[in-house]
């Protein structure tokens, strides 16, 4: 049966924003180069849509991890299941990510790229749940802070799907 969604964040809303952010992001980085590190898969969407509008030169590299849990909640462990392609030493890296929910995922891979030798790193997250938050994550550039609820919709998934809605969403499960 379809589900039914609700609209947390419309479309035109998620796009103001996005360039917002660009534009902000274009002023601190003047004079350089961006490398953004897209976080696979959910960071996909919000990554492209933010690159398009952002002023100064931007490379791209991609990297999927994966946090041993179940469905709702990470352990905490994280595993790179996709690494990057290309070196970040001495570039400056912004981190695209979609959501930092509990935080766990990015608290581990941070440092762990901060040992690559980039000339700067920062994080971009288009959500943030911060009544969730279990793990410290320092978010430099973030589109919304939202309430404890799941969301889907510009890249973030349900078992995969709605990653391609325009909008941010939530499901509202079927009473039966
Ligand atoms: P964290 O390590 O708990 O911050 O987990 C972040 C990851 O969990 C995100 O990159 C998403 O893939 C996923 N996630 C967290 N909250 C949601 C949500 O509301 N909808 C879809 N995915 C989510
Ligand atoms: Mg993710």
């Amino acid at each position: 049966m379809a589900d039914k969604i609700s609209v947390m964040i419309p479309e035109d809303e998620v796009n103001a924003k996005i360039r917002e952010l660009a534009e902000k992001i274009s002023r601190d980085y003047e004079g350089k180069e961006i490398h953004i590190i897209c976080i696979l898969k959910g960071g996909v969407f919000f990554a492209c849509e933010l690159a398009k509008r952002i002023t100064v030169p931007v490379s791209l590299d991609f990297m999927q991890v994966s946090s041993y849990g179940n469905a709702t909640s990470s352990s905490g462990i994280v595993r790179i299941k996709k690494d990057l392609d290309d070196s970040m030493e001495d570039k400056e890296v912004l981190i695209v990510e979609d959501i930092i929910d509990s935080g766990k995922t990015l608290h581990y891979l941070i440092p762990v790229l901060k040992q690559r030798n980039p000339k700067s790193i920062r994080l971009c997250a288009l959500l943030n749940k911060p009544d969730r938050r279990e793990a410290e994550v320092e978010i430099d550039y973030l589109g919304f802070d939202i309430p404890d609820e799941f969301v889907v919709g510009y890249g973030l998934d349900y078992a995969q799907k709605y990653r391609n809605l325009p909008y941010i969403g939530v499901i509202e499960l079927d009473a039966e």
